[in-house]
C-alpha cells in the first residue's frame, strides 16, 4: 500500500454507521438462489469470502421485491416474503461478525424481466420493447417481450412492494437497503425518455419522470424510520444500452440528486463506465456531481480495478466510498491483497461463462494459480 492509496483504508460513516474502510462490493447478480428465491449455503460462502477478504461494506445482488412484476431472472434471489428475507440471516451474521456491513439491493425488473415465476408477462412505464437481446449468462434468450404499460395502481403496488421488502430487510437484520434506480431496470425506465412515454404525472418532463423516486423514497423512509441506511443507485448507461446519457445533461444531475437528498436517502451510489470521467461534456464525474448537489456520502462505481484509480476518487473529494464489481469477483480479497502483497488478478469474462452463477465462478477461481 502506498501513501496515495491509504485513504481506501480509512474508516468512514454511512448514516452514522461505522464502515471500517472505503471499499464496498458492488451489487452483482449471480443467479444462484434456490428455486424458491431463498439463498443457500453456496451463497453464504460467496458473501463471506468478501467479508473475510477485507471489504468494509457489501451491497447484495438485486433482490426482487414482490410476487408481481419485479422478478428479473431465473434463480434470482427474492425478498418478497419472510422466508426469503430470513434465509439471508446466516449471510448477514457471518458478514457482521467480521466487522463488515451488508446492504440489500432492492430491484424491480420492469420491462427487462427475462423470467417471472409469478406473472406471464412483464410490466413497465410504457409498452415499449426494450432494446437489445436478453442476457444468456442470466438464462435469457432472444428479444425482450413487449411489457404491459403500468396503470397508476400498478405503480402504487410496485412502490408498496419496495416498502414491504425494505421492512423485511430490516427485520432480517440487514444494515440497510439500496433502491436500484440504475442500469435500465424499472426505476431507470421511468427516468429514461424513450422507455417512458406516459402522459400522466409519471411521464413527460424530468420532474414527472422523477416522481416515482420521490414517492418511493418518502414511503420507504416513513416505513423503516431514520435508523436504517437507505441509499439509491443511479447510472446513465443501461445493461441493454451502453450509449444513453441523461437527456437534460448536467441539469438532470442537479435536479435528481437534490431531490433524492430532500426525500431522505442517506447515500447515493453512482455507476458509470469509468467513474473518473466527466459525466457530461466539461462537467465533473457523476459521483462528484452527486456529492455536490446532494451533500450526502457517495459511493462511486465503474471501471476501476487498481487501487490507484479508486483512491484518486477519494483523494480528490469526488466520492466517499468506492464499490468494485468485476475486480472483486476475481479478487474477493481485494482489500487484503492490496494492503498485504499488492498482487491483483485480472478479471476475465470467462469467469461468467456460460452462466454468471456461483458454480462457474468458483470453478474458475479454483483453476487460478494463486
Ligand atoms: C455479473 C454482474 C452482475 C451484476 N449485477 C448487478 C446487480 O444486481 N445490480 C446492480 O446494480 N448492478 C449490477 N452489476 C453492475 C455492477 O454493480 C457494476 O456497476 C459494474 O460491474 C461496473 O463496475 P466494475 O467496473 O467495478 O465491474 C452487475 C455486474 C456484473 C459484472
Amino acid at each position: 500500500m502506498s501513501i496515495l492509496t491509504e485513504s481506501l483504508f480509512q474508516p468512514g460513516l454511512l448514516a452514522g454507521v461505522h464502515i471500517k474502510n472505503r471499499l464496498a462490493v458492488a451489487p452483482m447478480t449471480r443467479v444462484s438462489a434456490l428455486e424458491d428465491g431463498c439463498v443457500g449455503p453456496l451463497m453464504t460462502e460467496y458473501y463471506q469470502s468478501y467479508a473475510e477478504g477485507g471489504f468494509g461494506l457489501i451491497i447484495t445482488e438485486g433482490l426482487y421485491t414482490d410476487k408481481a412484476f419485479s422478478q428479473c431472472y431465473y434463480r434470482q434471489p427474492g425478498i418478497s416474503d419472510a422466508e426469503q428475507a430470513m434465509s439471508w440471516q446466516p449471510i448477514i451474521r457471518g458478514v457482521n461478525k467480521t466487522g463488515a456491513k451488508i446492504i440489500a439491493q432492492l430491484m424491480h425488473a420492469g420491462g427487462l424481466s427475462q423470467f417471472n415465476g409469478f406473472k406471464g408477462h412483464s410490466a413497465a412505464p410504457s409498452a415499449v420493447r426494450p432494446l437489445g437481446q436478453q442476457m444468456p449468462f442470466y438464462y435469457g434468450e432472444g428479444l425482450y417481450s413487449i411489457p404491459e404499460a403500468m396503470t397508476v395502481m400498478d405503480i402504487e403496488s410496485a412502490i408498496e412492494g419496495f416498502v414491504e421488502a425494505a421492512l423485511r430487510a430490516k427485520e432480517a437484520g440487514f444494515d440497510g437497503v439500496e433502491l436500484h434506480g440504475a442500469n435500465g431496470y424499472l426505476l431507470d425506465q421511468f427516468l429514461t425518455t424513450y422507455t417512458n412515454q406516459r402522459n400522466d404525472e409519471f411521464g413527460g418532463n424530468l420532474e414527472n419522470r422523477l416522481r416515482i423516486f420521490q414517492q418511493l423514497i418518502l414511503s420507504v423512509r416513513r416505513a423503516v424510520g431514520s435508523a436504517f441506511i437507505l441509499g439509491v443507485r443511479f447510472s446513465q448507461t443501461k445493461v441493454n444500452d451502453t450509449e444513453y446519457r441523461w437527456s437534460e445533461g448536467a441539469a438532470a444531475a442537479e435536479k435528481t440528486f437534490r431531490l433524492v437528498a430532500e426525500c431522505g436517502v442517506d447515500y447515493i451510489h453512482t455507476t458509470e463506465p469509468d467513474m473518473c470521467e466527466p459525466a457530461f461534456e466539461g462537467s465533473d464525474s457523476l459521483a462528484a456531481l452527486a456529492r455536490r448537489y446532494s451533500g450526502l456520502p457517495v459511493i462511486a462505481n465503474g471501471g476501476v480495478q487498481q487501487p490507484e484509480g479508486a483512491a484518486k476518487m477519494l483523494n480528490s473529494d469526488q466520492a466517499d466510498f468506492i464499490s468494485l464489481g468485476k475486480a472483486a469477483l476475481v479478487n474477493p480479497d481485494w482489500p487484503n491483497r492490496v494492503s498485504k502483497t499488492g498482487q491483483l488478478r485480472e478479471f476475465d469474462f470467462a469467469m461468467l461463462s456460460p452462466l454468471a452463477n456461483l458454480q462457474y465462478g468458483s470453478e474458475y477461481l479454483e483453476g487460478l494459480a494463486d
